[in-house]
């Protein structure tokens, strides 16, 4: 194979209590990459969105990763990538992992499949550092694997595929920027002990939740009491769209990643819809404006499509 063309999904991270370690692959929206194999050591980039990223690979996501694929081999071989963004950059929808991962997979696909999923998690890692300054893994990990993902530590890696129940997953995405790197420089360096207690008994509640399918205690344990504090400040209408939603049947949710989009899990559709009606409502009433999405969890992670599609 010379030549494969990949749907990239976004994430939501943190999946609220998860700072960091928690992840969900979304079907809606996506990137779509076509990578080329080249027969010398060069990664060249087209970018054909209107996002007006660099294209020189050293100070690209996708670039970086590559180069560090790249590095690896001992093979003298290269790559050519057309990148059609969907998901915006700066959206809290994990747009840079969807280029990392999405580089990082269609290069292993390219190359037959030498590298492991975790070894791509590896070389995406070198994307999120390049876009945030820091190596988090919580939305290149279900972008890779697909489904809901708790990345229990990074160095060294050790990731858990968490089986979750089919739910509705409803996305405001308020066309203002946030910074993933502005967004974690704002964050508290320290938390008090009772507040680290109440966020441990929402991840187990949460993990727990999801291995049941106890709808209950999913919705219970959706609850930040350590980074939503600080980063919702950072969001106009947040803490209005979450009450609604919740008074519209939700089980629960919050800001997705870094945000500024929000997001909220639902058991069935007709909530999911009633909480995009209220997402709507409030940014228009506001006046600023937005996309949304009535999604579900992707279960598949990246993947290989045909030509056309
Ligand atoms: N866990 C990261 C953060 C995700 O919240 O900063 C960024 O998308």
């Amino acid at each position: 194979m010379e030549r494969v063309k990949v749907k990239s999904y976004a994430t939501v991270a943190n999946l609220v209590c998860g700072f960091d370690i928690l992840g969900m692959a979304l079907n809606e929206p996506y990137d779509l990459m076509e990578v080329q194999l080249l027969n010398e050591p060069k990664v060249v980039l087209h970018n054909k969105d209107q996002f007006g990223l660099p294209e020189d690979p050293e100070n690209n996501v996708a670039g970086v990763v590559l180069l560090s694929v790249l590095e690896s081999m001992k093979h003298k071989i290269g790559f050519d990538v057309e990148i059609q963004k969907q998901i915006k950059p700066g959206s809290g929808l994990g747009s840079s992992a969807a280029s990392a991962a999405g580089a990082a997979v269609a290069a292993n696909l390219l190359l037959g499949n030498i590298f492991s999923k975790e070894d791509l998690v590896r070389f995406a890692m070198n994307g999120e550092k390049l876009a945030s300054g820091v190596k988090h893994a919580d939305n290149i990990t279900p972008c890779i694997y697909g489904g809901v993902s708790l990345i229990r530590s990074i160095f060294p890696l050790d990731i858990v595929s968490i089986p979750a129940p089919d739910l509705f997953v409803t996305v405001v995405h308020p066309q203002i920027e946030v910074k993933t790197s502005d967004a974690r420089q704002i964050l508290r360096k320290q938390i008090l002990l009772k507040d680290a207690i109440r966020q441990w008994g929402n991840i187990a509640g949460l993990v727990t939740g999801f291995l049941k399918k106890d709808f209950d205690l999913i919705s219970r344990s959706l609850e930040d009491v350590i980074i939503e504090p600080v980063r919702s400040i950072l969001i106009p209408g947040f803490d209005e769209v979450k009450r609604k939603c919740k008074e519209a049947g939700v089980l629960g949710g919050g800001i997705s990643g870094s945000g500024p989009s929000v997001f909220m899990l639902s058991r069935d559709r007709l909530a999911a819809s009633e909480a995009e009606n209220v997402m709507k409502d409030v940014y228009t009433r506001i006046g600023i404006g937005y996309n949304t999405y009535v999604t579900t969890i992707n279960q598949k992670g990246v993947e290989m499509v045909k030509d056309g599609q």
